[in-house]
Formats: structure tokens, C-alpha cells, sequence
């Protein structure tokens, strides 16, 4: 359970060194790494600095908050995430959202590596996230609910703000950037699906699976922010001819798309 006193102690710590009102948040997921080169950094502070933020579990990744300008706005980027499957509660990877809103954000961006289950996406093609199914088989708004953070039962009708993926659509056709459309379904990992696992993603309809972003999407949308999250489409998830994961190759085709996605997320960011 996420206590008020944990958030207000981070916030309190980061108001120490940041004074700002960012307006826009990033989780810089697969595929944003680049984005913090377009950032105009004014502070940066390590998670482990800041009070009840979860500690990274991989050695020598100690995770940021990177405090800054992009395009003129006002912005705070988280730059390395947590994962449900790296250990992390899920209310523990709710808190820096939490956190990202009463430092000021309303509009929150992701992006993440995910798998290409519908047939008609290709591997280091970009998908902009309509809609998503959690199968992570727990929620980060579990346990007593604080009326003062957001509603028992928020509203999952369009957790992906409307406005924004018309925008996204917009400078996608405008910058030539192919840009698919579709339901990401989360999974916690870290295994990767079998052939009767995509087969079943895909009839219960999704187009694309992955691992993160559905966890800090719900928090958002909990706390009244807007979202808009794209996919890098890593791999292509056929069942019927399953090749073999290679991470290699999934890193290489989110290194490839990561430029596409860059582009996209900073006229966003600066044209709002
Ligand atoms: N499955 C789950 N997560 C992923 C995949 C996948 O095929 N590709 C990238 N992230």
C-alpha cells in the first residue's frame, strides 16, 4: 500500500533540488533512450537518493529522475523503469508516477519493446496503444484505497488520451513515420510466451505483447493524468513458425525504430 507520507517525503526530498512545475512526464522505456539527448537537462537525481523510491536490482543501473526541457516545455523523465518481473510491487512501481504527478505532470508518455502478435506488424515498426489488457493477475490500486489520490474504481474507458493519439497520427503521417494502432496486453514475464500463449493473446485481441507500461498507465489514469504510450515492435510473434528469442535482435530493432520514436514523442511534446 502506497502511504500519502512515502510520496509527500519523495516529493519533499526532490523540491530540495527541483523547483519547477513539469507539466509533461516520460517513462523512457526500449526505445526513449535517445530522447534524453533532446532534453535541456536543469537537474538529475538517482533513485536511490530519493526517499521510498524502489531500489534498481541490476548492478550499476541506478535509474534517474532527469529534470528538464524539451521543445520549450517543462519536463521530468524517468530514464530506467521497473519491472513486475524484476521483483518490484506493483504499488512500488506505481509511487514515481505518483510522484510525477504532484511535482506538476497531467500528461504522461511511455514507450516500450513489445512482441508483434497481429500478423500485419512488422518487427521495428511503431504502434501507438489504443487500449490494453492487464493480465499481470494484480493492479497497483490493490489495498485501501486514498480518496485523495484518485477514485476506487477509476474509469478504463479510454485510458489513452483520444486528443493525444489523434496528434500522434497527425505528425506521424506528416514526419513519415509508419504508425500502427492497437491493444497492448501485459504479461509479467520474464518468460517469454510459448506458441499456445500467442495464440491465445492474440484471440483474446491483442496486437502486441509486453511486459511493462499497463502498471504505471493504471496509476495514471488513477491520479487524473492523460496518457499516450507507443510500442517498438521487437519481434514478430507467429506461432506457427515461432523463431527462437534473441536479444540481440530485439535490442538491435528498438535501436533501429529508436529515432522514428524520438522524433514523434519530441514534436509532441513541444507542439502541446
Ligand atoms: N513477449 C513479451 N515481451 C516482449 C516480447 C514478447 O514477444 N517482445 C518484446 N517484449
Amino acid at each position: 500500500m502506497i502511504l500519502r507520507e512515502d510520496l509527500e517525503e519523495a516529493v519533499h526530498y526532490i523540491r530540495r533540488y527541483y523547483q519547477g512545475n513539469p507539466e509533461t512526464g516520460i517513462v523512457l522505456g526500449t526505445g526513449l533512450g535517445e530522447l534524453v539527448r533532446h532534453i535541456t537537462v536543469e537537474r538529475e537525481i538517482p533513485y536511490n537518493f530519493i526517499p521510498h523510491f524502489p531500489i534498481s536490482t541490476v548492478e550499476g543501473h541506478f535509474g534517474k529522475l532527469i529534470f528538464g526541457k524539451i521543445g520549450g516545455k517543462e519536463t521530468v523523465a524517468m530514464q530506467g523503469r521497473f519491472h513486475f518481473y524484476e521483483g518490484y510491487s506493483l504499488q512500488q512501481i506505481a509511487l514515481p508516477i505518483r510522484v510525477m504527478y504532484m511535482l506538476g505532470v497531467r500528461t504522461l508518455y511511455l514507450s516500450n519493446a513489445a512482441g508483434a502478435m497481429n500478423p500485419d506488424f512488422k518487427r521495428g515498426e511503431l504502434m501507438l496503444i489504443d487500449d490494453h489488457i492487464n493480465l499481470l493477475g494484480s493492479s497497483p490500486l490493490i489495498g485501501p484505497n486514498d480518496q485523495e489520490l484518485g477514485p476506487r474504481f477509476p474509469d478504463m474507458a479510454t485510458p489513452y488520451d483520444n486528443a493525444l493519439q489523434a496528434k500522434a497520427k497527425k505528425i506521424a503521417e506528416e514526419e513519415n513515420i509508419p504508425l500502427h494502432k492497437g491493444v497492448y496486453v501485459c504479461v509479467p514475464g520474464p518468460q517469454i510466451e510459448t506458441r499456445a500463449e500467442y495464440r491465445y493473446l492474440r484471440n483474446i485481441g491483442g496486437d502486441v505483447v509486453g511486459m511493462s507500461t499497463v502498471p504505471e498507465v493504471i496509476t495514471a489514469i488513477h491520479m487524473g493524468m492523460k496518457t499516450c504510450a507507443v510500442s517498438v515492435l521487437t519481434d514478430e510473434c507467429n506461432p506457427d513458425n515461432l523463431q527462437p528469442f534473441n536479444l540481440e535482435e530485439i535490442l538491435a530493432a528498438a535501436a533501429k525504430a529508436e529515432p522514428l520514436l524520438t522524433k514523434l514523442l519530441t514534436r509532441m511534446i513541444a507542439e502541446s
